[in-house]
């Protein structure tokens, strides 16, 4: 279904990154790394309990020191170097995954573990850095503010890019999503989008997702055992 010349979109989410050992959100019994979502991924979890939320991201920010990309990211950047310009990703990881493996043309739709955020002067900046990645808080390079925030969206915030990555979308004409469960809006619109816009959609996945009927060929399995060959064969089509 892919050539050359085609428009080609891909959506991501924590299912590309399992091989690489981070923890996809929605495990069997409902804790991701012991915490609740809500407890964590939320503005009002901030407020109420910014300690505990900082610790919890604080680990989620140490762990990209040791986890490696798996075949299923080098894939995906092996298939933008092949459509070029005409190729756009999208994902919803917040790890840095998909830009260690080589992708260029990607949004990071949540945020961004690397980074933090003041919440006083809007400042961003990237915070890998020993000292940045103690439990500690780390004060703003850019103003008086002694508490940066993890550039995350939470729940109730908008996604970073929303109307770029619908655009991609809306103009695609072969849209790939991997290894998302299909709960989270407004990630999980954009396959309905892509169908009703006319993509041919194309679904990898270990469990079946929530909008599964929204594809036209679904892959059930790892990203990271089926995605070398289907990005194989769709560059040589
Ligand atoms: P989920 O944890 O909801 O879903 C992960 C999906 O990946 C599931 O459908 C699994 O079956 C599948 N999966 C697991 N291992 C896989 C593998 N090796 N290969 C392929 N698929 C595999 O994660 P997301 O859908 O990404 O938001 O979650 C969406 C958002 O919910 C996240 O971005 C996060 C969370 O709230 C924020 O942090 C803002």
């Amino acid at each position: 279904m892919l050539k050359k010349g085609m428009k080609v979109a891909v959506l991501t989410g924590a299912g590309i990154s399992a091989e690489s050992g981070i923890r996809t959100f929605r495990a069997e019994d409902g804790l991701w790394e012991e915490h609740r979502l809500e407890d964590v991924a939320t503005p009002q979890a901030w407020n109420a309990n910014p300690e505990m939320v900082w610790r919890f991201y604080q680990a989620r920010r140490r762990q990209l020191l040791e986890v490696e990309v798996n075949p299923a990211h080098d894939a995906l950047a092996e298939l933008e170097e092949g459509f070029g310009e005409d190729f756009t990703l999208i994902t919803q990881n917040v790890d840095d995954l998909h830009e260690r493996a080589g992708s260029k043309r990607f949004i990071q739709m949540h945020g961004e573990l690397r980074k933090l955020r003041c919440e006083e002067c809007g400042h961003v900046c990237e915070a890998m850095e020993p000292e940045q990645l103690k439990d500690d808080y780390v004060p703003c390079s850019n103003c008086s503010n002694q508490r940066l925030r993890p550039h995350i969206v939470w729940f109730d915030e908008e996604p970073f890019g929303r109307w770029t990555c619908e655009a991609a979308v809306h103009d695609c004409d072969v849209f790939i999503v991997v290894g998302t469960s299909g709960h989270v809006y407004p990630a999980n619109n954009l396959l309905p989008i892509a169908r009703h816009t006319g993509s041919y959609c194309i679904g990898v996945n270990l469990d079946p997702p929530l909008n599964v009927d929204f594809f036209h060929e679904f892959h059930q399995g790892k990203a990271g055992e089926l995605l070398p060959g289907l990005v194989k064969e769709w560059l040589e089509s």
